[in-house]
């Protein structure tokens, strides 16, 4: 937007016209930039939002914020020269734009501040009604408020940081020659497993088509048959994978389980590379590869924001039990995982370390761990990882009959080749195995646990017509960005989550 189209619709206030003809031309910087630069003495225009707004009798200071860093500019306005009432409609919230000169600051915490000559207030907020006062609020507080968090410290630092993740996941699969798939959102079948679903249906819920026996008639809805969203992209990169042999999806997928923990979400995205020839520890090794890339991403790319996301941490740990507190520092945790490699362990090992660990011998489990075979949930997955191995653990070979048909059976004939990999704090942040690629004893599998066969008919071709041994995984890119950020809370590293009985914005 150009500064003369903005004058014609807001109000101006000039401070000072030395520079007003050169002033109408200049393009907007980013206040990333700005902050960057030793430019003393050029005119700059900025824009954004006023964070806060401080002023003595002659001069006024305003911290503004436009979302490419982490940081504020200082706008410093001369008011024995502008008069006070240039700033009174100048609040937190509100949207400016600032031509200034930039020069060294005299004061702490910054290096360079802009010294305003001429101002434009783009948009007003209204101190009585703006929710977000330059004080600290609560989570909770800002999750009412998902519109405006994003102009907070903390949500700025995590939408930049999930950016970043986004663009590494891009490209550390480029790099290495993987193609990006994109799965159907909408799907026909319901073979996962994977948790429940959400209907996808053009039918009256009132009066809906029946058929004899009074179940509704889908062959009357939009698609003909029943359709859901997807709970995972998984079956569909299969079948690219085998023909282009290194795949990956990043998609959007749902489901509709009722658990209200901090680490579901009914909306979530995933990552999920499929690639043939590869078997299982192919599998483990490129899975432990890509998160340490990740991190190591997000170390050398967005350290200002980490650097915030730490001290965050801190301050909200001084008000928590000590059990609680995080027992590394952030920054300290990211490279501690990339410098130890990961402990890889069966299931079977994994059950016995459980059954005689303290906190199960004292009861202290709200599980406990008594036989194999029962499924391991959050608590025994964050012992194994925080208490006993103190490093992310890769947990193989799952009884068969806790994980998904599609998973290799091992000579045993009772486990799987599955692996998990668990992470400090966040419990699986990884799912995925080898395939099961023997046509006959996939068709096995299926009618043992009751997947619609003749639904999956494109599945079993795969198998029938150049089968070859294939792996893959699934990586929860929320319980990454909450891994890298920090936040214990998966609502709060998403824009606008969708949990049981929330789907504001
Ligand atoms: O273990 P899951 O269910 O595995 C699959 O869906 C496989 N199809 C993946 C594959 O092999 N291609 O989910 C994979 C990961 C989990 O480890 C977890 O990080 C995340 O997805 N996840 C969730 N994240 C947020 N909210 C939920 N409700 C999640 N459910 C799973
Ligand atoms: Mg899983």
């Amino acid at each position: 937007m150009q500064f003369k189209k903005v004058a014609n619709f807001a109000r101006v206030i000039k401070l000072g016209y030395k520079h007003l003809n050169q002033m109408k031309e200049l393009k907007r910087t980013k206040i990333k930039a700005l902050l960057e630069s030793n430019n003393f003495g050029d005119i700059i225009n900025v824009r954004g939002w006023v964070r806060t707004k401080r002023s003595s009798k002659n001069v006024a200071f305003i911290t503004l914020n436009d979302g490419s860093t982490i940081h504020n500019i200082q706008i410093v306005i001369d008011l024995s020269e502008h008069g006070e009432e240039s700033i009174q409609f100048i609040h937190s919230g509100a949207a400016l734009s600032v031509n200034g000169e930039l020069i060294e600051s005299p004061g702490s915490g910054q290096n360079v501040e802009l010294n305003a000559k001429e101002f434009t207030i783009l948009g007003k907020a209204d101190p009585e009604e703006y929710p977000l006062q330059p004080k600290k609020h609560s989570l909770e507080f800002l999750r009412e408020k998902a519109h405006l968090r994003f102009r907070t410290n903390t949500f700025g630092a995590i939408a930049r940081v999930r950016h970043s993740m986004i663009f590494a996941i891009h490209k550390f699969f480029n790099d290495k020659g993987f193609y990006n798939i994109h799965t159907p959102i909408i799907t026909g079948s319901d073979a996962e497993g994977a948790g429940e679903m959400f209907r996808v249906t053009v039918l009256d819920p009132k009066s809906p088509p029946l058929n004899e026996d009074k179940s509704v008639n889908y062959k009357e809805d939009f698609f003909g048959k029943e359709t859901n969203l997807t709970v995972s992209g998984q079956l569909e990169a299969e079948l690219a994978a085998l023909a282009l042999s290194e795949v990956y999806t990043f998609g959007p997928t749902f489901r509709a389980e009722n658990s209200n923990t901090t680490r579901h979400l009914a909306e979530f995205w995933m990552i999920e590379p499929e690639m043939a020839f590869y078997d299982i520890n192919d599998d483990m090794d490129l899975a432990e590869e890509m998160l340490k890339f990740l991190i190591r991403y997000a170390l050398e790319h967005c350290a200002d924001d980490l650097a915030f996301l730490s001290k965050r941490q801190q301050d909200e740990d001084k008000n928590k039990k000590q059990e609680d507190r995080a027992p590394m520092e952030l920054i300290e945790k990211l490279n501690f995982v990339l410098k130890n490699d990961f402990a890889r362990i069966t299931y079977t090992e994994a059950i016995e370390i459980l059954k005689n660990s303290k906190p199960n011998k004292k009861n202290k489990f709200q599980f406990p761990v008594d036989k194999w075979g029962v499924d391991m949930q959050s608590e025994h997955e964050r012992y194994l990882v925080e208490k006993h191995f103190e490093k992310p653990v890769i947990v193989t070979g799952y009884p068969k009959d806790i994980k998904a048909f599609y998973m290799k059976v091992n000579e045993d004939d009772k486990t799987v080749r599955a692996m998990d990999v668990l992470f400090p704090q966040i419990g699986e942040i990884i799912g995925g195995s080898q395939r099961e690629e023997n046509y006959d004893v996939l068709l096995k599998r299926m009618r043992e646990m009751n997947v619609p066969e003749k639904e999956m008919w494109w599945y079993l071709e795969t198998r029938k017509f150049g089968t070859v041994p294939h792996s893959g995984f699934g990586l929860g890119f929320e319980r990454l960005i909450q891994f890298i950020t920090g936040m214990g809370n998966i609502r709060d590293v998403i824009p606008f989550p969708r949990t049981p009985q929330n789907a504001e914005f």
